[in-house]
């Protein structure tokens, strides 16, 4: 069995493997970067949209790539008792991309998804979906909405009494569908998520993946625009892990489905998100795309949250000898921080020569994230402190980011 087989067990998604990598690529430079100001145009734009159409059909028309399917204002919440756990967040998630949410425990992120669907309501500011603020819908548009987007957990919250099938038919049968429709997307929804010859097994009869599948495929069934994940795979192995976000990101492409991901596990980020919020204490202390993030955290929590993967700490050891090097006189410590092709058009013994200044390397990784290479590099730089600056702004002409550590 060779590793992509038995990371990916789904058939399915196996084969689509490489056509999701190319998507995912070219959906990366597709996407905004830039949040769009919300403005009363899109708004009208909604209303004469929904006039258009019959009030079933409420939710239902994808706005298309690009724009906000969700957007927060000022959103805050605070828990009776008093507990703020969100100040005053502004973020949009847009329609087809995979959006992170990382954060200490505590932060505010299940209080935040849980905005989302409106089993929280703010407490001040607006939550808006598909450009309707939720809490101007009635029951019957909330229902509507409710169906429009999914929801996975941790435990997978299957009911034990019912098999895979009939775990996966529960939504259905709860919004009246027709048996025959059922019986049909029942087996849609299995060969997706690679379960179709386990549909008459119980949840203690299957794995922890193998739930979480199920799981997946019962949040699909009411063909939702956005599923929600709060930290989905925080139960399972790494292998199965991979194999879970291999499914998640083939049914974003293939579905062209939005995905919201609370997760601990930055691994998950960096595998599958296009942009990720990072929330401290209730703040959104920044956010961004992924690269970005990963390759210039701004924020101090940023670069504690991901020191796991991206090494951005500067190991106790380096820094004794870096310390070392800068009290003999040997002048600064740089952090360089690059992405794309940034170090592969810079060479630093060219630098060293053309300025007269000595660069030894420290300490530092290059790594890739969904096709993108990024890294850091840490070196103590030498020299008369005018060839410093010289040298260093050179450095930065090759679009790196050069920053001074202060040890
Ligand atoms: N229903 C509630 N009533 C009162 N306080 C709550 C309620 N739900 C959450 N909180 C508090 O709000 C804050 C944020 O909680 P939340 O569950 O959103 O954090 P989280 O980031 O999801 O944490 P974790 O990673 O541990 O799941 C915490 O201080 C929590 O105790
Ligand atoms: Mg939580």
């Amino acid at each position: 069995m060779d590793l992509t087989q038995a990371l990916i067990p789904a058939p399915g998604v196996r084969r689509r493997l490489p056509e999701y990598i190319a998507r995912l690529r070219t959906m990366r430079t597709r996407l905004p970067r830039e949040a769009p100001v919300p403005s009363a145009h899109n708004l009208e734009q909604t209303q004469q949209r929904d006039a258009a159409r019959p009030e079933a059909a409420l939710f239902d028309a994808p706005a298309g790539a690009g724009t906000a399917l969700f957007s927060l204002r000022n959103a805050s919440k605070t828990f009776p008792g008093g507990v703020h756990a969100l100040h005053g967040v502004d973020l949009d998630i847009y329609e087809g991309e995979i959006f992170g949410i990382i954060g200490r425990s505590g932060a505010g992120k299940s209080t935040l998804l849980r905005l989302l669907n409106r089993l929280e309501r703010p407490s001040a500011g607006q939550v808006i979906f598909d450009g309707r603020d939720l809490m101007t819908l009635d029951n019957a548009a909330l229902r509507q909405m409710r169906r429009r987007i999914g929801m996975i957990f941790q435990h997978f919250n299957l009911l034990s009494s019912r098999t895979v099938a009939g775990n996966i038919a529960l939504p259905l049968e709860l919004a009246g569908t027709p048996k025959e429709k059922i019986a049909r997307r029942i087996n849609e929804l299995l060969e997706l998520v690679g379960l179709t010859d386990q549909r008459d097994r119980y949840p203690s009869q299957i794995s922890g993946g193998q739930k979480q599948r199920v799981g997946i495929a019962r949040a699909l069934a009411t063909e939702p625009r956005v599923l929600l994940c709060d930290e989905a795979t925080s139960a399972l192995d790494p292998e199965t892990t991979q194999s879970i976000l291999a499914l998640l990101a083939d049914i974003n492409t293939r579905l062209g489905l939005t995905i919201v991901l609370i997760t601990h596990q930055m691994q998950v980020i960096k595998a599958i998100a296009h942009r990720v919020a990072v929330l401290d204490g209730g703040y959104l202390a920044e956010q961004g795309t992924v690269t970005d993030i990963f390759t210039v955290p701004k924020q101090a929590i940023t670069r504690t949250l991901l020191s796991e993967v991206i090494g951005n700490e500067i190991p106790p050891g380096v820094r004794e000898r870096a310390s070392a090097l800068v009290a003999s006189g040997a002048g600064r410590i740089w952090r360089l921080a690059f992405k794309d092709d940034g170090f592969d058009r810079l060479s630093l013994t060219e630098i060293s020569n053309r300025f007269n200044v000595e660069i030894k390397l420290l300490h530092g990784y290059i790594d890739e994230i969904q096709g993108v290479s990024f890294g850091s590099l840490v070196a103590a730089a030498s020299g008369e402190a005018s060839a410093l600056e010289a040298a260093a702004a050179s450095i930065k002409a090759h679009d790196i980011i050069l920053e001074e550590v202060v040890l």
